[in-house]
């Protein structure tokens, strides 16, 4: 694995990119005073109200509520990950992307990996002409038509035919063997010799993220044959537990995707796309995992899982949810279908057709729906005892939650099943209650409001001028403060002071990924109501110093407590004079 990229780089990187220039060129922008306007591509509307700011090199929607950096903006509206728009990026500025030391890839080892890449290309290739023009194609050719695909369909996926017998060495040319055997396209017996992993088969190419060829899917033609797939084994770029079939023709297929439907095989996939269906992903004969479903996320929020009715569905159903639990968040769903037994998504809708498949989806089970349907099952009574066993059951599913919010949902249709007040659930579950704190630490502001709090109103002033943060000597003095969000205040300050040329995008990417990162995130967008920057600053400076009054105040009264109660000690007593003058030299504010 590549090693991390450093912080540093993607400092330096939004600091040299133009958010203007990289979302132009998607989006056509509109000068409008400071900022350019355009209407927004993440949804439909007729007035602009995506915003984008040189200056704190960040978009923002008001309608729909996107916001973020140059990185942001490409894994939003080109589909990619992370590292895939670090990359894009650093490829416009002409740059490499470094890795930090230690598990960094050495140069021998990237040229190896791009060769891979343009090796298994060749292999695709090669597969694609066979199907044109191998004596024996026909056979595949018959095969594909049999099973209702279009040329077309076959062209999107890109499908080819292996040919029987040994022939990919010859093939791809001198010098090639080791590596095609490390990509698993041959396999090497003890005595030396290599044979084609994939003969006499139809070839299903899998893709990554940016249509790269990293591995393959073979099925064979005859029901005589065995085994029926053959998939490449895992190798340097192939990572079944994060790859899905099909995910990257999804994306070329679909600008927005409103919705990702999960099924079991590539015929699945492809016969789906067939009958017009073409938002279907397939894993790769495994379970679903935490990795595909953050991976869908990314992509729009409403997964729609699909299984067989049978035993054996219903349990991968469930490890897919089990998977999916930890990490859902916000209003991302997962939803599960189940087919008619003997069916699968290939032979349905070929039956059925698109618009009553895509009927069976709506109705699809809600995660509650087949999460309480399953752990009730067995349950036949309605008594105390089976509402413990309900709770029992539910409580460590609803314990590996992360999300509040999503949590709280279930635990009140738990209540409804167990005909228990809500409240009293959180302790049977060993959760500590609702606390209506950590949904409402950062609430969204309204019509350009201040945020209401004066941590808040500090944090979305520097966020919105981080040079700001010279006005403050010392942050490590406020360190005293017991307020929510002074911690954070407190590293924005360091972070800021430290590295000057900080973009605002550039300190919102620091804090992806944290707890903190989506109410930063939040903060950001708050439009001042005097945005010139005296106004800001005296804001700014006035947050500070109420501050430090709210906490001189408590601190004072506490003291007079103490010394009615108990009594001062000698140092006290001189912080107390200190604070009863008011004659605080050590403030932080500078000048
Ligand atoms: P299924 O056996 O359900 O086949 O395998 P299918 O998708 O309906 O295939 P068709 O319709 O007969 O062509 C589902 C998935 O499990 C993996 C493959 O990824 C397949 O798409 N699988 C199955 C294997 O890896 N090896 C096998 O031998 C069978
Ligand atoms: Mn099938």
């Amino acid at each position: 694995m590549a090693g991390r990229i450093p912080s540093a780089f993607i400092d330096e990187l939004l600091n040299r990119v133009d958010i203007v220039e990289v979302i132009d060129t998607r989006v056509p922008l509109k000068k409008a005073g400071k900022e350019y306007t355009a209407c927004c591509p993440f949804h439909n509307e007729k007035t602009p109200s995506f915003t984008v700011s040189p200056t704190k090199q960040f978009y923002h929607c008001f309608g729909c509520k996107a916001s973020g950096s140059a990185i942001t903006f490409l894994m939003e509206y080109d589909h990619l990950e992370f590292v895939e728009a670090v990359e894009e990026l650093a490829k416009m500025l002409g740059i490499e992307v470094p890795r930090e030391q230690g598990v960094a890839a050495s140069p021998a080892q990237k040229q190896a990996k791009s060769n891979a890449y343009d090796l298994l290309a060749a292999c695709d290739r090669y597969y694609r002409q066979q199907l044109r023009q191998h004596p024996k194609a026909s056979l595949a050719v018959d095969y594909l038509k049999g099973r209702g695909l279009s040329g077309e369909i076959a062209a999107r996926y890109n499908l080819g035919y292996a040919p029987p017998g040994n022939n990919l060495q010859l093939a791809m040319g001198q010098g090639t063997t080791d590596a095609l055997v490390t990509q698993g396209m041959l396999i090497r017996k003890d005595d030396g010799q290599t044979y084609d992993r994939f003969r006499h088969r139809i070839m299903f190419p899998i893709r990554d993220g940016r249509g790269r060829v990293i591995a393959f899917g073979g099925r064979v033609m005859s029901a005589d044959d065995s085994p029926k797939y053959l998939n490449s084994p895992e190798t340097p770029l192939f990572h079944k537990g994060s790859e899905l079939y099909g995910l990257y023709e999804v994306r070329q297929a679909q600008r927005h995707i409103d919705r990702l439907l999960v099924v079991e095989g590539y015929m699945d996939v492809i016969a789906l796309a067939q009958q017009g269906i073409d938002y279907a992903v397939a894993t790769l004969g495994t379970a679903c995992t935490a990795e595909h479903v953050q991976k869908l996320f990314r992509l729009c929020n409403d997964v729609v899982f699909c299984f067989d009715g049978d035993r054996a569905g219903r349990e991968a159903a469930w490890r897919a949810m089990e998977n999916t639990l930890p990490v859902l968040q916000g209003t991302q769903t997962i939803r599960f279908l189940f087919l008619p037994e003997g069916e699968d998504p290939d032979s349905l809708v070929r039956q059925i057709g698109k618009v009553e498949f895509e009927q069976r989806i709506e109705q699809a089970q809600s995660l509650s729906q087949f999460f309480f349907a399953s752990l009730r099952s067995g349950i036949s009574r309605q008594d105390l005892e089976a509402h413990r066993t309900l709770i029992d059951r539910a409580r460590p599913y609803l314990q590996k939650m992360s999300d509040q919010a999503y949590q709280a949902l279930l635990i009140q249709d738990l209540a409804g099943y167990t005909q228990q007040d809500e409240r009293a659930l959180y302790p049977l579950l060993g959760l500590a209650a609702a606390s209506r704190q950590a949904k409402t630490v950062y609430p969204a502001n309204k019509q350009g409001n201040l945020p209401p709090s004066l941590v808040r109103t500090a944090i979305a002033c520097l966020l919105h001028h981080p040079a700001l943060a010279n006005l403050v000597a010392d942050p490590q003095s406020l360190s005293q403060i017991d307020q929510p969000g002074i911690g954070l205040l407190i590293d924005l300050l360091e972070n800021m002071k430290s590295n000057p040329t900080l973009t605002t995008a550039a300190i919102l990417e620091r804090w992806r990924n944290t707890r903190e990162g989506p109410h930063l995130e939040k903060l950001a967008t708050w439009q001042p109501s005097l945005n010139d920057p005296e106004s800001l600053q005296h804001e700014f400076i006035g947050a500070i110093e109420r501050i430090q009054d709210q906490h001189r105040s408590a601190r004072t009264q506490s003291l007079l407590a103490k010394s009615k109660a108990d009594g001062l000690t000698g140092e006290e007593k001189s912080e107390l004079q200190r604070l009863l003058n008011r004659s605080i030299q050590t403030g932080p504010l500078q000048g």
